[in-house]
């Protein structure tokens, strides 16, 4: 055995009741569409965080007005403008890949020219995604490399868009958010198949505004009658949930740590978010939902988890990774104590997101001699309820990924309690959960309400 390699010790458990900030894809749509209605709308349980940032800031550019509701914490007043108003500056979407594609959708039918860009992962991440449909349907597009990357400037067309039948390439709710946005602003029908269903708060939201929006299996189809925007919709007041993507570093840091129950209260329980959940029932997992109801048109519910000993194989293919994209990384660290192989396959996504995070968990896992086989598209790793990780000798590497750093930070504490890794780019947990250390602490205390 190593000499650095830790003996058996006893991470503290989690005990206690928590929320979780608000979803944040949810709370991009509630301030970009909420910012397309010229009335004074409410946003409650806003996911305060760079990425929702981001999104409020290029809505502020276009003459939204956002207000604090100062009665209420978390909560806000949006009012659009009768029309979204030019901006000469570069908009800019920071880190989140939801808000450079979903703001594409809208720019691209506006009467006037637009840049948006964001920071150096996000220049890199594919946006020709997003172009080449909203292209099909008549917008003017520039982009960096051959149109594939940011910055993308918008240059309007004085015919405007049309609808368009498309077929997606890849299950993705942020390219397939973005047809709709522009689709809202085009002549004719717009319809959307994807190969896989993927998150569908925006079309949950549209059809909560009024607008004539059906899904049949895998198509979207937004009927050619729709009013053009929503600049005339009436004030909405939208309850955003608590985010599951960052419910599921608790409920693992939870499973993986003897003596822990903790119940994650609030949470957002969209179909297609809820991979994880699934995945970790099924082996054995102990994971009940409490208090189910349905909040502004989303599932919502209390999670309770206490520690389990997981036991089973599990293998994910191309048609569950969109209910789990961005779970992958703390399934990962589940998967090390998983008394049985994890097997993830058809994930090339992971490659294009924050970090490319096939790369950045075999980079950790490296580093903590864990063994682990990438793919192209996936990986699998074979667990063991009594794994024994080193202390890394050096600084491990959240790739400038919040959803790394936070993974990495559940597995510093299951594995080596008694030490505070060094993880490099940890600060980026802003990017989704800015209180995420904050709430860690009180869990261990077993204190937590917050
Ligand atoms: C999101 C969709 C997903 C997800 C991202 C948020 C959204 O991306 O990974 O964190 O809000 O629509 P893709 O649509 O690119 O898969």
């Amino acid at each position: 055995m190593n000499s650095h390699v830790q003996q058996p010790s006893h991470p503290q458990p989690l005990c206690g009741a928590l929320v979780v900030p608000g979803d944040k894809s949810i709370s991009h749509r509630a301030v970009m569409l909420s910012g397309l209605i010229s009335q004074r709308n409410h946003v409650s349980g806003l996911l305060q965080s760079a990425d929702v940032q981001s999104t409020m800031a290029c809505f502020q550019a276009l003459g939204a007005i956002i207000e604090p509701d100062p009665t209420l914490s978390d909560a806000y007043w949006i009012t659009g403008p009768k029309a979204l108003q030019p901006h000469s500056a570069v908009l800019d979407a920071g880190n989140s890949g939801t808000t450079i594609r979903l703001m594409s959708g809208i720019l691209a039918a506006q009467p006037f020219t637009s840049t948006i860009t964001g920071d150096a992962s996000l220049q890199r991440r594919p946006m020709g995604r997003v172009i080449s449909p909203l292209s099909q349907m008549g917008a003017h597009i520039t982009g960096q490399q051959n149109n594939t990357l940011a910055p993308l400037t918008f240059t309007p067309n004085p015919q405007g868009l049309q609808g368009i039948a498309y077929t997606l390439p890849m299950a993705s709710a942020q390219v397939k958010s973005a047809i709709l946005l522009a689709g809202l602003f085009a002549q004719g029908a717009t319809q959307i198949t994807e190969p896989a269903p993927s998150r569908d708060h925006t079309e949950r939201m549209l059809a909560a505004l009024g607008v004539p929006i059906t899904t049949h299996g895998n198509t979207i189809t937004l009927a050619s009658d729709h009013p053009m925007g929503l600049a005339h919709c009436p004030a909405q007041r939208w309850q955003v949930p608590g985010d599951f993507s960052s419910a599921a570093f608790f409920m693992v840091a939870a499973l993986l740590t003897p003596g822990s129950e903790v119940v994650i209260q609030n949470v957002g329980l969209n179909p297609g978010r809820i991979g994880l959940l699934t995945a970790l029932q099924s082996v054995g997992a102990d994971i009940t939902i409490q208090n189910p109801q349905t909040v502004a048109g989303e599932p919502v519910g209390d999670l309770r988890v206490c520690a389990s000993r997981l036991r089973g194989n599990v293998t994910l293919d191309e048609p569950d990774i969109p209910a789990l994209i961005d779970e992958i990384p703390i399934l990962a660290v589940a998967g090390i104590y998983l008394d049985g192989t994890l097997t993830v396959r058809g994930a090339e996504e992971l490659r294009h997101k924050e970090s490319d995070r096939i790369t950045a968990i075999q980079q950790a896992f490296d580093a903590l001699q864990m063994p682990f086989e990438a793919t192209p598209d996936g990986f699998t790793l074979s667990g063991d309820p009594q794994r024994c990780l080193p202390t890394p000798a050096t600084a491990l590497d959240a790739c400038h990924d919040h959803r790394i750093a936070m993974a990495l930070a559940v597995l510093n504490h299951v594995a080596d309690p008694t030490q505070t890794w060094s993880i490099q780019g940890r600060e980026w947990v802003r990017i989704s959960f800015p209180t995420f250390d904050d709430v860690f602490a009180r869990l261990v205390q077993g204190a937590a309400h917050v």
